[in-house]
């Protein structure tokens, strides 16, 4: 048993796709989450600067006392994962490994999409770990850079008529290369996945790299013993800039206010 928090990090509100189904399956659990809102979006920078700020994002959770690091973010899992794990005195994850099992167990024609940010899908890190996994997959990468600034601006929830359009154009590939599932590599996505579901159609299986993520962190806890007995649960949140705009967009997202429990950092001190 152990009740310290887990410490959840993003380049902004994307992670809180993981938090909600957090917040679901691990109700006793303490969150502690940042979001780097001064400096999102992460997925058109380069490796250096991407790794210098999941490095740094990762410092400030264990500056909280946190049992396990969290990178809710599709850009530092794939970029800086595999460094963080290594690096970290304490369990580490990030989106990639659970997202790509969940994929390769619901496809059955084998032909699987995955959408993410540029950096994502450069670094080729999910089509490495869907052909680890199973070498006859077939993998149909696009990176859909508006995606983010879509969501993390409110865009989406004042104009889903427009962010359908700017999808289709995103997932005009994907449709004709007759996937039958799609990885949201990126946290952000979940938060538009309605409007992905009907441009790819309901039949295609879309896999929520949150979701996934927060299903292998309660896994991790139980395996490690680190579960918490007895705490009341709930998430304390943390941004490095527009808190005014991280309260509106996660209040609506989460579905309750966040407002009280919304704080701002200096990430670089
Ligand atoms: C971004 O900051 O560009 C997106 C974060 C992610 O890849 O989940």
């Amino acid at each position: 048993m152990d009740n310290r928090p887990i410490g959840v990090f993003d380049s902004g509100l994307g992670g809180l796709t993981a938090v909600r189904e957090m917040l679901r399956i691990l109700p006793e659990e303490q969150i502690v989450y940042f979001g780097d809102t001064g400096r999102v979006p992460y997925g058109g920078r380069s490796p250096k600067i991407i790794t210098q700020y999941s490095r740094q994002d990762a410092a400030f959770l264990m500056s909280k006392n946190v049992k396990m690091v969290v990178a809710a973010c599709g850009t530092a899992s794939s970029v800086a994962g595999s460094l963080l794990a290594k690096e970290l005195p304490v369990p580490f994850t990030g989106v990639l490994e659970p997202t790509a099992r969940a994929a390769a167990a619901a496809t059955h024609n084998g032909r699987i999409g995955v959408i993410a940010t540029a950096a994502t899908i450069r670094s080729g890190s999910f089509q490495q770990a869907l052909q680890t996994l199973n070498p006859q997959l077939q993998v149909f990468a696009k990176s859909c850079p508006l995606f983010v600034p879509i969501v993390e601006s409110g865009f989406s929830l004042e104009h889903p008529d427009i962010t359908k359009k700017v999808a289709e154009t995103y997932l005009a590939p994907l449709r004709a290369a007759d996937v039958d599932t799609v990885i949201l590599g990126c946290t952000h996505y979940p938060i538009i996945k309605r409007i992905i579901g009907e441009v790819v159609g309901e039949k295609v299986r879309l896999i929520d790299s949150g979701r996934e993520t927060a299903v292998y962190c309660r896994t991790l806890l139980e395996k490690d013993s680190l579960l918490a007995q007895g705490g009341s649960g709930g998430c304390s949140f943390f941004v490095s800039d527009r808190i005014n705009d991280f309260s509106k967009v996660a209040g609506f997202f989460l579905r309750e206010d966040v407002h009280s429990d919304v704080h701002l950092v200096d990430i670089d001190k």
